[in-house]
């Protein structure tokens, strides 16, 4: 005979090599206080439908705080034998409060109770993100105010390109963040209904009252379909991608930052309490923690991935394939979770070396494209007042001087329309305070921008 809550119809126990690798424990002992709640609310709805006696479910509501508080007091036992979190704590409840722990796997199965579980876990761990993330744009929106008035040189195709405020570039993150966490608000809608009901996949006999139980764990909906409510795992392949996207988001701020520290560039310096030595190289400071954010976003990736080809091809309802789906969850949740974290403490030490900036941007011919306007505003057609500066640049390359230091007779060779007042034009001021259109680079505009983005995340957050 099987010592297993699912023994009956064996004759045999189960293989040890089956046990080890059939067990879940290992990951989703992490959904106890889910799974504990989640048993609570049934069995408090069995009670007010009839199916449990109010003693029966006062009894096993108490046994299940006990457990939790077992749990949390790390004096539970885990063992592979009982495969799952679900097994634990049901066998757990029955030696603590005997034969009416039995009781409470009436009317359900594990199979809407995992998935209930991990819509539980996920409910609170995108809200949490979230606030992680809104912290991390408040870094950008105050980096962003105070550095308005820095001029750094925007790059395309990681050539100079034109000057812009690194306030206004420290705002372009804000939005990629505000989006990541439109994503992730949009996601839990889908998230917040519960599956619980559906038992094994076709339903119980049971009079239950699924609404009863969606009450109690805040769910605003009731899956609609059993089969669907034990197999959907849309919701995780949602979340992956809205995490691989942040995560993608990330890599290329830690890619930014990486370059901006190394020394050609010489942009930005990180604090030394975020960077580390070389065992070898004593002179070296290494920007690890945005290397490994870079390097974090590939195993996020790897999750999403890893979660849709598990899904593939899987026949409805469940299957225990689905018992995969929560590795490459946890650890997406956990990686993307402790970047932003990071980030968040690192950035505000960010020292920005502005005059390394400016000369960068003063080398790259930044304000070519505000000469090239300035001519299309005295009446010259685009594309010509564009051959006409591309003529300046390479007269300028020759002579190593920056535009705004050539002599006005020799620019003035090149396009008569061209005077005095070039000049306010040409400089990196000129070019940025010309760009005062909303999504522009001029620094007020940019100060403007910062306050919406401040206003907008204290909204999301009220
Ligand atoms: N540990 C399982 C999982 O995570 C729980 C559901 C098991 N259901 C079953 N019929 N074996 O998917």
């Amino acid at each position: 005979m099987s010592e297993k809550l699912w023994g009956g119809r064996f004759s045999t126990g189960t293989d040890s090599l089956v046990e080890e690798f059939s067990a879940s424990i290992a990951v989703d002992r992490r959904l106890y206080a889910q799974d504990i709640l989640g048993s609570m609310a049934h069995a408090r709805m069995l009670g007010r439908v009839g199916v449990l006696t109010p003693e029966e479910v006062a009894t096993i509501v108490s046994g299940l705080g006990e457990v939790r508080s077992e749990i949390e007091a790390g004096r539970m036992v885990f063992r592979p034998a009982l495969e799952d979190i679900h097994m634990h704590i049901e066998s757990r409840l029955t030696e603590l409060v005997g034969e009416v722990g039995k009781k409470l796997h009436t009317a359900r199965s594990r199979n809407d109770q995992v998935a209930t579980d991990l819509r539980l876990y996920a409910r609170e761990a995108l809200d949490d993100l979230r606030g992680a993330v809104g912290r991390l744009q408040e870094v950008f929106i105050d980096l962003a105010e105070r550095e308005a008035d820095t001029v750094m040189p925007g790059f395309t195709h990681m050539q100079v390109a034109q000057p812009v405020s690194f306030g206004h570039h420290c705002l372009a993150y804000v939005e990629m963040l505000h989006r990541d966490s439109q994503r992730l608000a949009d996601a839990r809608t889908r998230v917040n209904v519960l599956p619980l009901g559906a038992a094994a996949l076709a339903g119980t006999t049971f009079p239950i009252d699924r609404w009863d139980v969606a009450r109690q764990l805040g769910f605003a909906a009731i899956a609609e379909n059993s089969l669907d409510a034990v197999s959907d795992r849309d919701f995780v392949m949602e979340i992956l991608a809205d995490l691989a996207i942040l995560a993608v988001h990330l890599s290329r701020l830690a890619e930014e930052l990486i370059l901006w520290m190394s020394p050609p560039f010489a942009f930005i310096d990180l604090p030394d309490s975020f960077c580390t030595g070389s065992s070898i190289m004593p002179q070296k400071k290494n920007p690890d923690v945005a290397e490994l954010v870079r390097g974090k976003s590939g195993r996020v990736i790897g999750d999403l991935v890893a979660l849709l080809v598990l899904m593939k091809g899987q026949p409805l309802a469940y299957n225990r394939d689905n018992q995969e789906d929560k590795e490459g969850f946890f650890d997406a949740l956990d990686s993307v979770r402790a970047s932003v974290e990071i980030l968040a403490r690192m950035l505000p030490g960010l020292t920005v070396r502005r005059e390394a900036m400016r000369v960068q941007a003063e080398k790259g011919f930044a304000t070519a494209t505000d000469l090239a306007d300035y001519l299309v505003r005295k009446g010259l057609p685009f594309r010509d007042a564009h051959a006409v500066v591309g003529r300046a640049v390479r007269l300028a390359q020759e002579r190593a001087m920056a535009l705004e230091a050539m002599p006005l007779t020799e620019l003035q060779a090149l396009s008569p329309l061209i005077g005095e007042d070039v000049y306010a034009v040409l400089t990196l001021e000129g070019s940025l305070n010309a760009r005062r259109h909303p999504g522009g680079t001029a620094p007020e505009t940019v100060r403007a921008a910062a306050t919406r983005a401040r206003d907008r995340l204290h909204r999301e957050q009220a």
